[in-house]
């Protein structure tokens, strides 16, 4: 080979290694690992993607390696098509043992043609009940999408395609509790028919399995536990991490006009509205408006 082809041929991988490094395309065991329903789970595409399968036999799930007390969590997520209720896929973060920590993205699947909910909670100490449910303004089912999750000490935001779905705001000075543990990123396909579709009403129809959820994305942008001394989330705080530079501690002009349009036009429930099943209405209700 000729030194300009050789020098070219540097180039060209140099180029390729800098785009791979760019784009975080990680393989899947590098960060994660099957956590339940191994044979329901299939690594794809040179461990790029990830398939979870449904039947009637088992859902599956996997979660990552480490621990992380802060971060900006993403996976881009295609959920199964078909008639799907009854039919859960979920992308969350979650602490081990009692009284836990988590964000949770649920999509609670529907009939075919009826649209997919998509819904979050938070858990604080052991304590959820604080559901928000959407629809989306596209179907998830037909393309992969980003679902995020940032978690700093100001704010944790649900972003669907970097539009802002939902703030829970650090609000303890004024009585609100915020997740304090260090959490683990997660993701399942299960059978959740005794409650996700019309409150329960609505079961997974066995007839269509295997259903399958498609999963891409496997960098992990957070603080992992594995090299701080404590336990605790507080050492994930530091300024060296980039989610927790000042244009992350709330939303921009922008997009809190985004998230007040899925709000206005997106959103068909709130806890925070619900004065049937809260009767009286939680603090971080009052401010987590903007
Ligand atoms: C919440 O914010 C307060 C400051 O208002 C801070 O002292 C505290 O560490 C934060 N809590 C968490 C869990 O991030
Ligand atoms: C988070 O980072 C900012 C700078 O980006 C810094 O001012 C702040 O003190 C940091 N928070 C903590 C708890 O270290």
């Amino acid at each position: 080979m000729d030194s300009c082809r050789l020098s070219f041929f540097v180039i060209f991988f140099i180029l390729v290694f800098v785009n791979a490094a760019r784009s975080k395309n990680v393989p899947f065991d590098l960060n994660y690992k099957v956590t339940w329903g191994n044979d329901h789970v299939s690594i794809l595409n040179q461990a790029s993607e990830v398939q979870l399968s449904m039947d009637v036999q088992s859902g599956a799930g996997f979660g990552s390696k480490l621990s992380y007390g802060s971060g900006f969590f993403s996976m881009k997520i295609k959920i199964p098509n078909k008639d799907s209720a009854g039919v859960v896929t979920a992308f969350y973060l979650t602490s081990n043992g009692n009284n836990h920590d988590e964000l949770d993205f649920e999509f609670l699947g529907n009939n075919e043609g009826k649209p997919i909910t998509l819904q979050t909670n938070v858990f604080v100490n052991g304590e959820g009940n604080r559901e928000q449910r959407i629809h989306l303004w596209f179907d998830p089912t037909a393309d992969f999408h980003t679902y995020k999750i940032l978690w700093n000490q100001y704010q944790i935001v649900f972003y669907v395609d970097n539009i802002p779905i939902r703030v829970f705001k650090n609000n303890t000075n004024i009585g609100v509790k915020y997740p304090t543990q260090s959490m683990q990123v997660e993701a399942s396909l299960w059978d959740g028919d005794s409650w996700a579709t019309d409150g329960g009403q609505t079961k997974t129809d066995w007839s269509n399995a295997p259903f399958r959820a498609h999963f891409q994305g496997f960098n992990i942008d957070g603080c992992s536990l594995l090299s701080q001394s404590s336990n605790n989330a507080g050492n994930c705080y530091g300024s060296n991490y980039w989610w927790n530079e000042s244009n992350y501690w709330k939303l921009d002009n922008n997009q809190e006009k985004e998230y007040e349009k899925v709000r206005e036009k997106y959103m068909n429930y709130d806890y925070c509205d619900d004065r049937d099943k809260h009767p009286n209405i939680s603090p971080e209700c009052k401010y987590s408006r903007l």
